[in-house]
């Protein structure tokens, strides 16, 4: 659906890229992650697919069409939610979104709906200035749906919300994914990534490392261990045992055969072990 080709970005319109050479597709349907520590160049990215940036160089098709310079279509059909809110503080939560929804040419949602959806039916009255900044971030996720796009950009939609209003965008986002809402969402997070993304890009210092799903990551990185913990003789014990050579697995199935198993789990890796492993870098430096 989105082709993205060798796209690079430079703020002082020289050789230091904020964006180096990156290059990925998006499948429709899928939410895409761009998972990386500060200053990685993850919001440059989305910002010149939406076209806030203008392009420098490289090419973005999506659906077949090159988006040079977006156009109208294009800016109907996507929705953009960023990480600093950028609402009109003098109008309430209510007129922002009405005030947006004209800026399009398609069939828009009902403002009061979208509130109530991230919990801010009762504040939508409220001018924004008086919104938290927890409130202000989930405004503009809600303006960011009102066109009902197809195609959704996320810029750190979780960051900074307590785990209760983190789990209900988590749950909106999911919930259009099944609607068919293609979904580009950047942090870094490693549990968003982890439990929202198909596929998720490392980026670090504006390149891209790799791309896959973080189930394959975690196969592909992941310990071939074991640990259970189990009652012998009444004693607590534990063994560390490895899934794939063939006396630990003999030695496994006679524990569970014989023994009262307490605990059992596989040692995955962490994504954010994988990043480490791959790039080098943490995702909080
Ligand atoms: N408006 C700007 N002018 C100049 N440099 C910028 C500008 N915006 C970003 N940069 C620089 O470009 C690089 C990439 O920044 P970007 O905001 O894309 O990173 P990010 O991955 O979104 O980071 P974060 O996780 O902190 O949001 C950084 O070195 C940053 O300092
Ligand atoms: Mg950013």
């Amino acid at each position: 659906m989105i082709q993205v080709n060798q796209l690079y970005h430079s703020y002082k319109h020289n050789k230091d890229y904020a964006v180096n050479n990156v290059s990925f597709e998006i499948q429709e349907g899928e939410i895409f992650g761009f998972l990386g520590p500060s200053g990685a160049g993850k919001s440059t990215t989305q910002n010149i697919l939406t076209g806030l940036l203008p392009m420098q160089k490289g090419t973005i098709n999506v659906n077949g069409l090159d988006i040079k310079k977006p156009n109208r279509d294009y800016f109907n059909t996507i929705g953009v939610s960023f990480e600093r809110a950028n609402v009109y503080k003098k109008l309430t939560g209510i007129q922002n979104l009405e005030f947006h929804a004209k800026m399009y040419d398609v069939e828009t949602d009902d403002p009061m709906k979208l509130l109530e959806k991230v919990d801010l039916a009762d504040a939508g009255g409220k001018k924004a200035s008086d919104f938290s900044k927890g409130m202000l971030q989930r405004l503009v996720f809600a303006r960011s749906m009102i066109n009902k796009p197809k195609i959704w950009f996320l810029d750190e939609p979780t960051s900074g919300l307590d785990p209760a209003t983190a789990s209900r965008i988590k749950a909106i986002i999911t919930e259009k994914q099944k609607k068919g809402t293609t979904i580009f969402l950047t942090t870094h997070n490693m549990y968003i990534a982890d439990e929202l993304c198909d596929r998720v890009a490392f980026i670090v210092d504006g390149k891209i490392s790799l791309i896959d799903s973080p189930r394959n990551l975690k196969i592909k990185y992941g310990e071939r261990f074991i640990t259970v913990e189990y009652i012998k003789k009444g004693n607590l014990m534990t063994e560390r045992l490895s899934i794939v050579e063939q006396k630990d697995k003999a030695k496994l199935n006679h524990i569970v055969n014989n023994y009262d198993i307490q605990t059992m789990h596989t040692n995955e890796a962490t994504l954010e072990e994988i990043f480490i492993k791959v790039t080098g870098r943490g995702l909080l430096e």
